[in-house]
């Protein structure tokens, strides 16, 4: 299966085949599964820019509506991240006469909140109401829409010029990516940038982490890729930052060209991906080859744990839980339920393969013998609060970066 590119009309190549799946958030009741949506997850790379992308786009306001129960401050390490962020903004870019900063998928407000505690102008732009709702109630700005050209130019001539633009797990997420780059470019003041952040196609490749896939995950970016993508539309890459969220995540800076100094560690990182040869057909199909061992030895695990009568229960109902139980065909006979401290996810079931959604309490009133830990990219905060667990003699089970016991 071939495509078009969505940044440069080059082909894309599928790469990476996870079969049928379904959109990873949409945690269903336990009665509305009869008419579930599945599509065919496949993963490829532009020939010309380089670009990985899915293959199949899922209509963005199927993924994106009033329920979508992801939260972005659900995890103590993601909120510190956050309000990190929104700090560095306030000391290093929102310094000028009254500056202004739009972030694109600004979810429960978890970054905006600190801004608009310190009487910064700002602007969330968020298209899914319950979360915006919530980070309305922390005294956010939002306009409840998808970003695109269009709604740039409404900021643009209502609110002015931004001096950041921001967004964290969003700018992946968007397939019409080359729109919001437009709309960007139009945006930003003239010393402006254009920050985000989101999974990095080196870590993900790494770690063999193909939950990370999923239809979401439009793309998953590499500075390459960025820096074709800036370049086409107006833009220069000045920055990059490996952060550990997520896995392992890139964070991306981009101004109009000449305005900042390059970092020597967008050259730095550039190296290191020609040289691990990143941007190459054969690397994503490799990848593809580990993920299919990686799911044949989970599957295995799974069902050796269980003709021995061990009791397995998942921890955690992140995005990539759906993946990787609807690519190994993990259900609720192998794996009774997952717990996830989500409110908005508890009473629901993992898409496509229907495992329930319980509270931690469902965890910790009747230990298993071994937990399968989704959420695995917050380990350590999950197994610090879980120590009773272990020290009980329960095991953590890890797939990524191979699978292992803990
Ligand atoms: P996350 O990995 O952040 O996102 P994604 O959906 O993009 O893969 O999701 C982590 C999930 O794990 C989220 O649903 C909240 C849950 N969680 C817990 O249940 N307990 C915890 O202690 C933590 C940190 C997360
Ligand atoms: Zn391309």
């Amino acid at each position: 299966m071939d495509n078009r590119c969505r940044i440069c009309d080059g082909m894309v190549k599928g790469a990476v085949d996870l079969g049928m799946q379904p959109r990873a958030n949409a945690f269903p009741l336990p009665g509305e599964t009869s008419d579930e949506f599945f599509f065919r997850l496949t993963v490829g790379m532009c020939d010309s820019c380089t670009m990985v992308q899915l293959l199949e786009d899922i209509p963005q306001e199927v993924r994106y509506h009033d329920g979508y129960p992801y939260h972005a401050s659900g995890s103590a390490g993601h909120r510190r991240h956050f309000e990190g962020i929104a700090e560095t903004f306030l000391e290093a870019e929102l310094t000028g006469r009254d500056p202004f900063i739009a972030e694109i998928g600004s979810n429960d407000g978890v970054m905006l909140a600190k801004i608009a505690e310190a009487g910064v102008r700002h602007l969330g732009v968020e298209p899914s109401r319950e979360v915006a709702e919530l980070s309305m109630s922390r005294g956010v700005q939002v306009l409840p829409e998808f970003f695109d050209e269009s709604t740039a130019e409404r900021i643009c001539a209502e609110h002015g010029h931004a001096d950041v633009v921001f967004g964290a797990n969003a700018i992946a997420h968007i397939s019409h990516l080359a729109s919001v780059l437009r709309g960007v470019e139009r945006l930003l003041a003239r010393d402006g940038v254009f920050v985000f952040e989101e999974p990095y196609l080196g870590s993900v490749v790494a770690q063999t982490a193909f939950d990370m896939l999923y239809d979401e995950h439009s793309f998953v970016f590499s500075v390459r890729a960025i820096q074709a993508a800036a370049e086409r539309f107006g833009l220069e890459l000045v920055r990059v930052e490996h952060v550990p969220l997520h896995g392992g995540s890139m964070r991306y800076t981009l101004a109009r060209p000449g305005q900042r100094p390059v970092s020597p560690a967008v050259h730095e990182w550039r190296g290191l991906e020609d040289a691990g040869r990143l941007a190459e057909h054969a690397t994503l199909e490799d990848f593809g080859r580990r993920a299919r061992r990686i799911g044949d030895d989970l599957a295995g695990l799974l069902g050796d744990l269980r003709a021995k009568g061990h009791r397995v229960v998942g921890y955690g109902a992140p995005a990539k839980a759906a993946t990787v139980t609807n690519y190994c065909g993990i259900g609720p006979d192998v794996v009774p339920f997952v717990c996830d401290s989500t409110p908005s996810k508890q009473g629901r079931v993992i898409a496509g393969t229907h495992i329930p959604v319980k509270s931690p309490k469902a965890f910790s009133d009747d230990y298993p013998d071994y937990a399968l830990l989704f959420a695995w990219n917050h380990a350590e905060e999950i197994m610090a609060k879980e120590r009773k667990f272990s020290e009980r003699g329960g095991r953590w089970i890890l797939y990524v970066p191979e699978v292992h016991i803990v």
